[in-house]
């Protein structure tokens, strides 16, 4: 968020006299001791995943007012070690509640008592689930959220909600696709044998293991697990490894005071300056069969004195089992990239057009949205010109433009979603949509099309566009239906000499049902070069083109409002 938006806010708490702190807030702060380091004196990721987890859950508990287990951790990117003495602060807040099932941030920072200076380590989203009664399914209270950077994360939750629930079928859809195309495994000189790096332990689950209801903690698996896979990595390279990065954890079932757990874990593959190391876990008790609690997959790298990755030796993997994985590894590997590229770039940093290709779609996809959904969350705007209702705003942000135009018409939300998400009939209504054609349905929610417009002068060319429309239909009440555009490159289209290749950073439409006739639309785009001729001359209040376009929407919507469409 930028330091002025942070300043508003806490001028709005301010102005009613009290300091505003989101109720479900949990802090804790630990100085960290001998006992949570390793050799080197650094603080044990296992401990600080147990911190984290206890964090998060009093936060969870907190708003369910019930007792509530870890569901899953989405992928944790670690950006320091933290060394013996310093204080590591946590912070935890729901952002969102859905039904039975809670999202909630985790903020870690490290501190130092002597200078005071303080530095983020990692953020996190963990979920958590309000444990079923004897009467069935918790239904959760709703989050109110109160300042604009909460409300971001609500809206923002939703999406991220989307992505963990099909994450694993579209991973195992990924890896048996980009396995496919991988030959034969590369033979090192000096390689070192798998089974080398494979550990296997076990833990006796005892009450301090576990909460009052004799549930294992997650963060205490997860503690193991790391516990396991850094066994494992030692093994590999015969130095000290540090942990990088862990993918997403799912706890897939419920463990518990008596449980026995066994970790299993081995080295799948390493790479120049990182390896992956994969760690399973499953429970029993007594003769009973194993069963699956979780698995996970960490990124290891080692550090030389000055904090370089050093070079570490290739992976010679077992036959089949060892094969599969030394290639799943490679393809997880390249989406852990799309995903860092694409998400963890601030929007302003990531290129206008990504190369779209089905190991990032998933990515480019949650990116669409999430900055529509950002755009949505801003305020301030600044009305720029208003005619029959229709307003024009607009905003500048990082020294670049942005404009919403906002308007009311009276036809369901669900059927002006589905009129304004097939883009082919937008030049219906917009003058500026010459040709528009589908060139891929990508999935069910994101079509890629290629659209052109007229040329705006003389001297120039028209342009043309290839834009992903990814849409949204709302999670609850508060959500608007969305339709959220963007440009991405395809080999299959390449830029071509009659047209100018236009870009669209993040537009689309957010649609609001206001009563069950009426619908707020918003329409929102970036003024880049591509977008200013049209534009330029409504901001500077010389023209109210936008009026006649969204005027001539209004009347498309109005008289396809019983179409067969929906
Ligand atoms: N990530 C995030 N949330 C998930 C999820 C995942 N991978 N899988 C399921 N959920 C959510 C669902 O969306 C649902 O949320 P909602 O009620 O808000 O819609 C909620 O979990 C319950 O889902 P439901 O379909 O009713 O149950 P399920 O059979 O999928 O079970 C768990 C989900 C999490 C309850 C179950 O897998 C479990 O008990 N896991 C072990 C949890 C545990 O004990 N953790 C501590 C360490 S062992
Ligand atoms: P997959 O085999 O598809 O990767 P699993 O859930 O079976 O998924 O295992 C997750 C990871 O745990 C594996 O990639 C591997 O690194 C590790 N693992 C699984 N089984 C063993 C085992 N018997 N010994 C050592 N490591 C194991």
């Amino acid at each position: 968020m930028m330091s002025n938006e942070k300043d508003a806010e806490r001028c709005e708490s301010n102005v009613s006299g009290e300091v505003y702190r989101n109720p479900t807030e949990v802090k804790m702060s630990q100085i960290v001791l001998p006992c949570h380091a390793n050799h080197r004196g650094e603080l044990s990721v296992g401990q600080l995943l147990k911190w984290m987890d206890s964090t998060a859950c009093l936060s969870a508990e907190r708003h369910a007012g019930c007792s509530c287990i870890t569901a899953s951790v989405d992928d944790i990117h670690f950006e320091h070690t933290i060394g013996v003495g310093k204080v590591v602060n946590i912070i935890a807040k729901v952002n969102r509640a859905f039904t039975s099932s809670m999202e909630v941030g985790i903020l870690v920072t490290c501190e130092d008592l002597y200078t005071g200076r303080q530095w983020k380590v990692c953020h996190a989203f963990a979920t958590f689930v309000a444990r079923r009664t004897e009467a069935g399914k918790v239904q959760l209270k709703q989050v109110n959220p109160h300042t604009q950077s909460e409300q971001m994360e609500y809206s923002l939750a939703a999406e991220r909600r989307r992505m963990r629930l099909i994450h694993a079928e579209i991973i195992t859809d990924l890896l048996s696709s980009s396995t496919s195309q991988l030959g034969e495994c590369q033979q090192y000189e000096g390689a070192v044998p798998a089974e080398k790096t494979r550990v296997e332990s076990v833990e006796l689950v005892l009450p301090p293991h576990a909460n009052h209801q004799v549930s294992t903690f997650g963060g205490q698996i997860m503690a193991w697990m790391e516990n396991v896979a850094t066994i494992s990595a030692c093994r590999l390279c015969n130095a000290h490894p540090t942990l990088r990065t862990i993918d997403m954890f799912h706890f897939r079932g419920p463990s518990h005071i008596g449980d026995r757990l066994v970790l299993k874990a081995i080295v799948n593959n390493a790479f120049k300056h990182s390896m992956e190391v994969g760690v399973c876990a499953e429970a029993y008790q007594g003769g009973e069969p194993l069963r699956h609690i979780n698995s996970a997959f960490m990124t290891f790298e080692v550090l030389d004195s000055d904090r370089k990755p050093q070079t570490l030796p290739r992976i010679c993997p077992e036959p089949q089992d060892g094969i599969r994985r030394y290639k799943e590894a490679i393809a997880r590997k390249k989406i852990r990239l799309d995903r860092k590229y694409i998400i963890s770039c601030k929007q302003n940093e990531v290129p206008v057009s990504v190369p779209w290709d089905p190991s990032n779609q998933m990515y480019l996809s949650y990116n669409n949205v999430s900055a529509l959904k950002l755009m949505d969350a801003r305020n301030s705007w600044v009305l720029t010109s208003e005619k029959n209702k229709v307003r024009l705003y607009t905003r500048e942000e990082n020294q670049r433009l942005l404009f919403k135009v906002e308007m009311h018409v009276c036809v369901p939300a669900e059927q002006t979603f589905h009129l304004l998400s097939d883009l082919t009939k937008r030049k219906q209504w917009d003058q500026h949509y010459e040709e528009c054609e589908v060139i891929m349905q990508a999935d069910e929610d994101d079509t890629i099309y290629r659209v052109t417009t007229p040329s705006v002068s003389k001297r120039d060319k028209g342009a043309e566009f290839i834009l992903l429309a990814s849409r949204r239909k709302p999670c609850d009440a508060r959500d608007p239906y969305l339709i959220a555009l963007r440009s991405v490159t395809l080999p299959t289209h390449p830029p071509t000499e009659e047209y100018t290749r236009g870009e669209v950073l993040c537009a689309g439409f957010t649609i609001l049902e206001e009563c069950s006739s009426v619908s707020k639309i918003t329409y929102y785009n970036q003024a880049t070069p591509g977008i200013l001729p049209y534009i330029s001359t409504d901001i500077a209040g010389l023209s109210s083109s936008f009026y006649s376009a969204f005027a001539a929407c209004s009347l498309f919507l109005e008289a396809n409002k019983h179409s067969q469409t929906a």
